[in-house]
């Protein structure tokens, strides 16, 4: 291994071979959407989430803001609430306020990569509960925020904003099943899903004409400008949100204006890219409600509740571990 490579960090070390990886594999282009969230794609999505375009976040403010003692009084009292990607924890205000009445000695484990969501997350909800932010992938932090249940005691996992429709279908029922391997019986799973919508709607909400979600799209390769020392030039990408009607998800792509090559030292390799060539950035998956009850049975959860906000059409879930 060269000098280089050797003075990069855990986190540069595992960027370093996911960027290898997906832009050097034949075919389609991609890197994994876990990497636009670095301190400046926490700030644009938390700017991305006030778009008038992008009505997800508020859908599910209002159900929380309008359901959360509903979803209280389903669940028996959880000491521990663990939140997986919570960004910002913006809404999650509303669910520990609600627990919180019946549980005064609560435990709010916020669980993410991004290290400014988390500050921002112990800021906006040291009030309602005891926070303990895991800076650590879903599952590692899961494993270790379940260890800090009492005795005894039940835990409530919250995955909210619709960040599952991040993952493949299928990834998503293994995932879904994991976690719930982590549970108890009795345990909670407070679950939000963007459902299907018009399409027109939806390439909206992936690409604003105020241009912020072009901004977190292109982030990513100034991103790896910034942790791998590469030579991307962000003006020669342009953002593109397409429908695939099959795969029912949006996905996000940076498109090559011209041919070129790019250095990415710390990675030891170059990569061309031909005019029009993309990179598949992210996938947003929606869902019909059906899907999701099914999905609910199928990762060993009962589907106990559910709230679907009328504007923006978008389910929160109340699972419980069988
Ligand atoms: N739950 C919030 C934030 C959604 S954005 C909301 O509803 O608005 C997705 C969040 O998941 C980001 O904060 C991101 O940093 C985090 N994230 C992405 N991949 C992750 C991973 N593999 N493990 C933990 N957190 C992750
Ligand atoms: C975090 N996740 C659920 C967002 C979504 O809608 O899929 C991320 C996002 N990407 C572009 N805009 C928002």
């Amino acid at each position: 291994m060269s000098t280089q490579a050797s003075a990069l960090s855990k986190i540069e070390s595992a960027l370093a071979s996911d960027v290898r990886e997906g832009l050097l594999r034949p075919g389609q282009k991609e890197l994994p959407s876990t990497w636009l969230y670095d301190d400046l794609g926490s700030a644009l999505f938390e700017a991305i989430t006030c778009l008038p375009e992008y009505g997800l976040t508020r859908a599910e403010e209002r159900i929380l803001q309008s359901h959360s003692e509903a979803i209280a009084a389903e669940v028996w009292h959880p000491s521990l609430v663990v939140e997986l990607g919570s960004g910002g924890g913006r809404k999650t205000s509303h669910i520990l306020r609600a627990i919180g009445l019946h549980q005064p000695a609560l435990l709010y484990c916020p669980i993410d990569v991004s290290a400014a969501a988390l500050r921002a997350c112990e800021r906006e909800l040291a009030q309602f509960a005891e926070v303990r932010p895991v800076e650590a992938s879903y599952l590692e932090g899961l494993a270790i925020a379940s260890r800090w249940r009492s005795p005894g005691q039940e835990m409530m996992v919250l995955f909210l904003g619709s960040t599952i429709g991040n993952f493949d279908r299928a990834r998503a029922v293994d995932f879904l099943t994991v976690v719930g391997s982590q549970m108890s019986t009795g345990d909670s799973l407070l679950l939000g899903a963007d459902l299907v919508k018009p399409v027109e709607r939806l390439l909206l909400a992936y690409d604003d004409p105020t241009g912020v979600t072009a901004a977190f799209n292109r982030n990513l390769l100034g991103r790896i400008n910034k942790e791998l020392g590469a030579d991307f030039d962000l003006r020669l990408f342009e953002h593109e949100a397409r429908y695939n009607s099959e795969a029912q998800r949006v996905e996000m792509h940076l498109r090559a204006k011209v041919a070129h090559t790019v250095s990415i030292p710390s990675a030891e390799f170059a990569v061309s890219f031909d005019q029009g060539e993309t990179i598949w950035t992210e996938s947003c998956h929606k869902y019909r409600i059906e899907e999701l009850d099914q999905m609910a049975r199928t990762c060993g959860f009962r589907p106990a509740a559910r709230w679907v906000d009328a504007d923006w059409p978008f389910a929160e879930m109340l699972w419980i571990r069988c």
